[in-house]
């Protein structure tokens, strides 16, 4: 229903229930690495776990209260980022994201969510981005610190992982802030 090209090899496509089989390949084959921090995937997650995951984000979609995109790098499917909802009243959102193992270290999921963050503080007039990570996934928090986030907090011992209760780290980025970093960023280029 949609795709946005963030550049000559990646690009962002809602996600649909055409994907289903690719999804389910991505997400199963990589299951030991997305499972360690995602609780929704492991040995048991069947081809239907992954259609209802699809026509759940299709519903948000039609309902205006998110979305999952595919990432696609090189014309494969290769992890997903979504807007795991949208709270219009008070013009917020948070993302979530994910990649199969071997799609790491590209900078894809950090490109996605620039995307992302442009589409939700620009067209969609948003004025704040969450993300939240396990404090211990180390990876996943060096993404919203690449982006300038601010670290605003922790939510204690919030999830179970295997023999403890981890942290969530709270990022967040304002409207305002984003717009000043990108100012930033186009004056740096151009003296560069
Ligand atoms: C979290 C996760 C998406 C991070 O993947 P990632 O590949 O590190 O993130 P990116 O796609 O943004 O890539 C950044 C890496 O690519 C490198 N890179 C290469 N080109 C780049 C570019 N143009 N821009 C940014 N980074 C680039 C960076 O140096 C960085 O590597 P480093 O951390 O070793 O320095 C991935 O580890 C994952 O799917 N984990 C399991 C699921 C999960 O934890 N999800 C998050 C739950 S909160």
């Amino acid at each position: 229903m949609f795709t946005y090209r963030i550049d000559a090899e990646v690009e962002l496509r809602l996600l649909e229930l055409q994907h289903l089989q690719e999804f389910f390949d991505l997400s199963y084959g990589s299951r030991t690495h997305i499972g360690e921090w995602m609780f929704w995937i492991g040995e048991d997650y069947t081809l239907e776990d992954a259609r209802r995951q699809i026509q759940l984000s299709l519903d948000r979609f039609v309902a205006n209260d998110g979305f999952d995109a595919g990432i696609w790098f090189r014309g494969e499917l290769a992890g997903c980022i979504r807007y795991r909802y949208l709270d219009w009243k008070h013009k917020n959102t948070e993302l979530g994201y994910w990649l199969g193992a071997k799609f790491q270290g590209h900078g894809l999921v950090t490109k996605a969510c620039v995307a992302m963050i442009d589409h939700a503080l620009g067209e969609l007039s948003l004025h704040r981005v969450e993300i939240r990570c396990m404090s211990e996934n180390l990876r996943s928090r060096r993404v919203p610190e690449r982006l300038g986030f601010t670290q605003e907090g922790v939510v204690r011992q919030v999830r179970w992982r295997r023999d403890h209760y981890d942290d969530h780290i709270v990022y967040g980025m304002l409207a305002d802030e984003w717009q000043a970093r990108k100012r930033q960023t186009i004056s740096s280029e151009r003296e560069g």
